[in-house]
């Protein structure tokens, strides 16, 4: 009895010659019929099937559509009965009643930063990128180590931070350097930051003004450009070869003030750049007078042999600055990272860290400190970096098990992740909606420009436990199954 009115009203709205795609349409305009009341609450819905005969879409559209509508608590379903409206106060009903912000509230680099990338919608799972796997962490070590300077005996360092970060930790961090990375630097050139994205805000509002340009790799870290942007910086995405970025003398402009790179694990290809790709990069920073961010995110968790130099060691002209954060060796929430900075730049760099952000959490930092030097932070890594890679072998394995022809994987078997390109017929939004379905989470690379790169995907195995791997890989394999077999039934 309902089924012919709600077809009706989506074929009447549906604009085919909107670039939107047919999926985002629909979603739309169930999502505003539910807002406006037009479908009540206990409201059954056409099946998928009906709905998609009616209005001449796809059935995996509808159904993806319906699927996104349940998770996010505007429909239900009854098992063998069907889906109906949500009796419960929807999510966006609440927002309905706070007053939309006028559009020109928002800055316009402000609205830029709204729309660009976001971090994953949840903190953990398979195959989220980037999370290192926090089951085997020591937290009985690191609980003890906390509880001894969160007493009133360290009542001291209740207060702000030194700039620059708690010496003892400065310390033990320029030690640790040393002996795992090879890179010599002094205490007080570490400036200890609250996360990577932190010491790029700061290098961006010391070092450059609004309408200055940056060369970051492309694809990379999603959250890079976002930062740079958000400070008034034209962001150039320059494509990779198997040696690392892509950059000639003649393409940098003469507003040009960074270069953000990833050499030793290039992200999200894994990438190492090459010696000469290295020198390169110096040589242009030098004649450009550029300063270059060397991003060492993850190389704890390399495990080839060949460890190349730093770009900061091999540095002769002091432009170089490196980054390294704890969000991986650790985990993520901790939110501690540094800078390691040219050592005529540190006191500039700890008075600007300290007017903008009046740094605290020194009993934090004492902590981690002590969890260095009595070589918890080590062991736990040397523990680590065995198991991540038994579960990147395991994983590109299966993967390749699995897949066969159809799939293309990164090279390298370090750090995470991988990046991995599948030859099929689904768009990353179709899989990634079917995926939710199965409990998984799927990001695309984040590129900066267009590209035709299939099916592709950054998926994370650092977090998934071992024995969840070859499951998983099941799971992804049902997803295209499910998938491809809704795109062809449906026409
Ligand atoms: C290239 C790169 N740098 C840094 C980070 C981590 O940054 P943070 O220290 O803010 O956790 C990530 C996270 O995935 C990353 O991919």
């Amino acid at each position: 009895m309902f089924e012919i009115p709600l077809a009706e009203l989506v074929l009447e709205k549906l604009d085919r010659n909107d670039k939107t795609p047919l999926q985002r349409q629909l979603y739309q305009i169930i999502h505003d019929f539910i807002n406006s009341g037009k479908l009540p609450p206990d409201r059954k819905l056409p099946s998928s099937r009906f709905l998609s005969k009616e209005a001449g879409i796809s059935r995996i559209t509808v159904s993806l559509v319906y699927e996104r509508l349940v998770t996010e608590g505007y429909l239900y379903s009854r098992e063998g009965s069907g889906t109906y409206v949500s009796k419960v106060v929807t999510p966006l009903k609440q927002a309905d009643s706070v007053p939309a912000m006028k559009p020109w509230v928002y800055s316009e680099r402000g609205a830029r930063l709204l729309l660009n990338e976001s971090s994953p919608p949840q903190p953990m799972g398979a195959f989220i990128p980037g999370i290192p796997d926090v089951s085997a962490f020591p937290f009985h070590i690191w609980r003890k180590i906390l509880a001894k300077y969160y007493s009133k005996k360290y009542i001291h360092l209740s207060g702000y931070a030194e700039s620059g970060g708690y010496m003892p930790l400065r310390k033990a961090i320029a030690s640790y350097l040393a002996v795992s990375r090879s890179l010599q630097c002094d205490p007080d050139q570490i400036i200890v930051t609250f996360g990577t994205l932190q010491s790029l805000d700061l290098c961006t509002r010391l070092l450059s003004d609004a309408g200055q340009e940056a060369y970051i790799e492309d694809p990379t870290y999603w959250a890079t450009a976002s930062v740079l942007e958000a400070a008034g910086l034209k962001v150039h995405g320059m494509p990779l070869d198997q040696e690392g970025m892509v950059l000639e003398d003649e393409m940098i402009s003469a507003n040009a003030k960074f270069l953000y790179v990833t050499p030793s694990h290039q992200y999200p290809t894994g990438t190492v750049m090459s010696m000469q790709r290295r020198e390169k990069m110096l040589a242009l920073a030098r004649k450009h007078q550029l300063w270059v961010i060397e991003d060492d995110y993850d190389c704890e968790f390399r495990n080839d042999e060949q460890h190349l130099p730093t770009l900061q060691s091999m540095d002769q002209d002091h432009q170089v600055i490196y980054f390294r954060t704890f969000s991986k060796s650790m985990f993520s929430g901790l939110r501690l990272s540094y800078m390691v900075v040219p050592p005529a730049l540190a006191p500039a760099m700890r008075r600007a860290i300290s007017n903008l952000y009046l740094p605290g959490m020194l009993q934090l930092q004492a902590a981690l400190a002590e969890f260095i030097d009595e070589g918890h932070f080590y062991r736990h890594i040397k523990q680590m970096r065995t198991v991540y890679q038994e579960r990147g072998e395991l994983f590109r394995h299966e993967l390749k098990r699995v897949f066969g022809r159809k799939i293309k994987i990164s090279e390298g078997n370090s750090g995470l992740h991988l990046m991995a390109t599948f030859d099929s017929l689904l768009s990353f939004e179709q899989f990634s909606l079917c995926a939710s379905r199965h409990g998984l989470i799927v990001r695309q690379p984040y590129y900066r420009k267009a590209t035709q790169n299939g099916l592709c995907m950054v998926l994370g195995y650092g977090g998934v436990p071992t024995g969840e791997i070859v499951q998983g890989v099941a799971r992804l394999q049902q997803v295209f199954i499910e998938g491809e077999r809704g795109l062809f039934f449906s026409g």
